[in-house]
């Protein structure tokens, strides 16, 4: 079954080869990006060996809510309804960790943009969509004073923190919002395949990006994740898994998301 499949961090890395794969597979495609010129590279390169793929990007910097809105926006303009919306867009060494209203870029691209642009979308999906969101083996409880940008964390510790974040929210939704809402899925594609973010974290060139493309593709289109709301998969094993035990307590999801609504409330007041 052809799929509509919005995709954020299209423009390189295992985005960008997952993006590709999904072409070949006849999928539509909403590729997200935040520069106007990956966007025209990539779509021109998945289109060299998918020609027919039907394709339509969108611009955002996430590091920006209200961008994040504005994408949602689009999105909603566009599109009356979506199936599987892969949160893949994430940063762990950047120049400036700090953005100018205050936080951290890492909690705000990798955990909070993502929960803004899920629940601004969710009337979009049905009960057999999917919300993928890409985890890591990396995993840290959450300072939650640094989530709140009062206190500054190194790129190691900021990045775990945010992709446990991610899990809890990706875990409480899940259980929160019952039947109707589509499957929400934490997924670790795997460890130190080779994109930028690893090269430039690690110095090191990384394993074949394919490892993490082909596992997302499967979260997307097969069946042996269509019932795996509220479940965790660790590529590194091949297999489903625990995620770090925070997420798995609901006392400490819900401190999280009730922090993230916080943040966002401040953000969106300062944004207006
Ligand atoms: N590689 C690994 O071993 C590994 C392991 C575990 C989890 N992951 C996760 O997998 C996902 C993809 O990472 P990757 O390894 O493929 O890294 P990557 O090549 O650096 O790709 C990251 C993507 O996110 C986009 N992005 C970064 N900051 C953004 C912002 N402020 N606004 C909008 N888009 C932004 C980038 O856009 P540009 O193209 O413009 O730079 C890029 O498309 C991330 O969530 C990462 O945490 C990766």
């Amino acid at each position: 079954m052809q799929k509509t499949i919005l995709l954020t961090g299209g423009t390189d890395g295992i985005g960008l080869e997952t993006a590709k794969l999904l072409a070949a597979k006849g999928q539509t495609l909403l590729l997200h990006g935040r520069s106007d010129a990956k966007l025209a590279n990539a779509k021109e390169v998945i289109k060299q060996n998918s020609p027919e793929v039907h394709i339509n990007t969108f611009r955002a910097d996430l590091s920006n809510i209200s961008e994040v809105l504005a994408l949602a926006s689009k999105v909603k303009d566009q599109y009356s309804s979506i199936d599987v919306l892969i949160n893949n867009a994430g940063v762990f060494k950047v120049q400036n960790p700090i953005t100018d209203t205050g936080y951290d870029v890492r909690f705000i691209v990798n955990a909070i943009a993502p929960y803004l642009l899920t629940t601004q979308l969710l009337p979009l999906f049905s009960a057999n969509g999917r919300i993928i969101n890409l985890s890591s083996a990396a995993q840290a409880t959450v300072n939650i004073e640094a989530l709140k940008g009062h206190q500054q964390l190194s790129d190691s510790d900021a990045y775990a923190q945010s992709k446990l974040a991610l899990t809890m929210w990706t875990f409480q939704l899940a259980r929160s919002l019952g039947d109707k809402a589509p499957q929400f899925i934490a997924i670790n594609p795997a460890s130190f395949l080779g994109s930028k973010m690893v090269k430039d974290a690690y110095g090191t060139q990384g394993k074949d990006l394919s490892i993490g493309a082909n596992i997302l593709v499967r979260a997307a289109l097969d069946d042996e994740f269509s019932n795996a709301s509220g479940k965790y998969f660790d590529n590194d094993i091949g297999n489903w898994s625990q995620p770090h035990p925070d997420a798995l307590d609901e006392k400490k999801r819900k401190v999280l998301i009730e922090e993230i609504e916080n943040t966002l409330d401040k953000l969106s007041i300062k944004n207006t």
